[in-house]
C-alpha cells in the first residue's frame, strides 16, 4: 500500500511524520474519511469544505486547495488499486517543540491513505439491522469540529462492540442524544417525521447527513432537526444511523431491548435505497 506524506507518495511501511508532529502530542489536528465508488470519490466537495472549514476553526493553514486535495486523492486511490475505497485525510497543525500554544511558525502536516473497503456488510446489515448501545456522551464541547481527538468516541465504541453492537449512541446528562460514536443518529417519531439532532457545537454534522436530508425532502419526506432523548428514541416506529462508512443502517434494538419490529423500518429502508441510488 502507499501513502501520501507532506508531498510525497511512499510505501505505508516507510510513511512516518515527526514524533513532536501536534497531532501525535496534542491531537492538534483535524480530519477527514471520504468514500471512492468504482474508483469515483462521492460528495468529495462536501469533505473538502468541511475539512477548510475545520480548519480554519483552529487558525491551521489550508496545506492545499480543496481541488489538488481531490487530484491527489484520486491519485492515492488509483495507487492502492482504486475501486470501492475509503480515503484518509488527516492535516495536524505541524512539527514543533512541545509546547502548547501554537508555535510561532510550523507548516502543517498532511497525510492521506487509501484502503479498499466492502460495503457488502453493510448491505446485510441494512437488510438485518444492527445494535446499539447507548453511552454517556463525554466528549468536549466543540463536536462540530472533525478533530483526531477521539478518545472519548474510541471508548464508547469498545464498549459498544463489547457488547456485541455495532454503535455506540453518546447520551448526555439531561437524556439528550446527540449521536453515535462514529455515526449519525436518526429516529422516525410518532408522527411519522425524520428526526435528527440539530448541527451545532454538540453534533458533527454528516456529509451523508446532509445528503441525506435532501434525497428524503426530495422524496416527499418529512425530517425536522431537533432533540430527541433516550426515551423518545428507545419508544421510536424506527431508529437509523448515517456516516460515509455505513451510509444508511436500520437499526434493531437499543441496549437489548428491540426498536419498533426488531428488523430495519420502511423509512430506513427507502433512505438506504435512495443512497445507494445516488452513489450508482
Ligand atoms: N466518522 N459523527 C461522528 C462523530 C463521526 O465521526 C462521523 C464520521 C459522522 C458521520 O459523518 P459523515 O457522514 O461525514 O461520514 C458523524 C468517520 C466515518 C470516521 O471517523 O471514521
Amino acid at each position: 500500500r502507499i501513502a501520501y506524506v507532506d508531498g510525497a507518495y511512499v510505501p505505508l511501511s516507510e510513511a512516518a511524520v515527526s514524533i513532536e508532529d501536534r497531532g501525535f502530542q496534542f491531537a492538534d489536528g483535524v480530519y477527514e474519511v471520504a468514500a471512492a465508488f468504482d474508483g469515483k470519490l462521492f460528495d468529495f466537495e462536501g469533505h473538502a469544505a468541511r475539512l477548510r472549514r475545520n480548519l480554519a476553526e483552529l487558525s491551521i493553514d489550508e496545506p492545499m486547495s480543496a481541488k489538488a486535495l481531490e487530484l491527489v486523492g484520486r491519485k492515492l486511490l488509483a495507487k492502492n488499486g482504486g475501486g470501492t475505497a475509503l480515503l484518509y485525510i488527516q492535516v495536524t497543525r505541524g512539527q514543533a517543540r512541545r509546547d502548547h500554544p501554537f508555535p510561532a511558525v510550523s507548516t502543517p502536516t498532511l497525510v492521506m491513505t487509501a484502503r479498499g473497503y466492502d460495503y457488502a456488510p453493510r448491505v446485510k446489515q441494512q437488510l438485518n439491522g444492527v445494535k446499539l448501545l447507548t453511552q454517556p456522551d463525554e466528549r468536549w464541547g466543540r463536536c462540530d469540529i472533525k478533530s483526531v481527538a477521539l478518545l472519548a468516541n474510541v471508548l464508547a465504541k469498545q464498549a459498544a462492540r463489547q457488547a456485541g453492537a455495532f454503535e455506540a449512541v453518546l447520551v448526555e446528562d439531561d437524556g439528550t442524544v446527540t449521536e453515535g460514536a462514529s455515526t449519525n443518529i436518526w429516529i422516525v417519531d410518532r408522527n411519522g417525521m425524520i428526526v435528527t439532532h440539530p448541527a451545532g457545537r454538540k453534533i458533527l454534522s454528516g456529509i451523508v447527513r446532509d445528503t441525506l436530508m435532501r434525497l428524503a425532502k426530495a422524496d416527499g419526506l418529512k425530517v425536522v432537526e431537533r432533540a430527541f432523548d433516550v426515551a423518545e428514541m428507545n419508544a421510536a416506529a424506527e431508529v437509523f444511523v448515517t456516516s460515509t462508512t455505513a451510509l444508511c443502517i436500520g437499526v434493531s434494538s437499543i441496549d437489548g431491548t428491540p426498536v419498533g419490529s426488531g428488523t430495519p423500518g420502511p423509512v430506513s429502508r427507502r433512505l438506504g435505497a435512495l443512497v445507494w441510488d445516488e452513489i450508482a
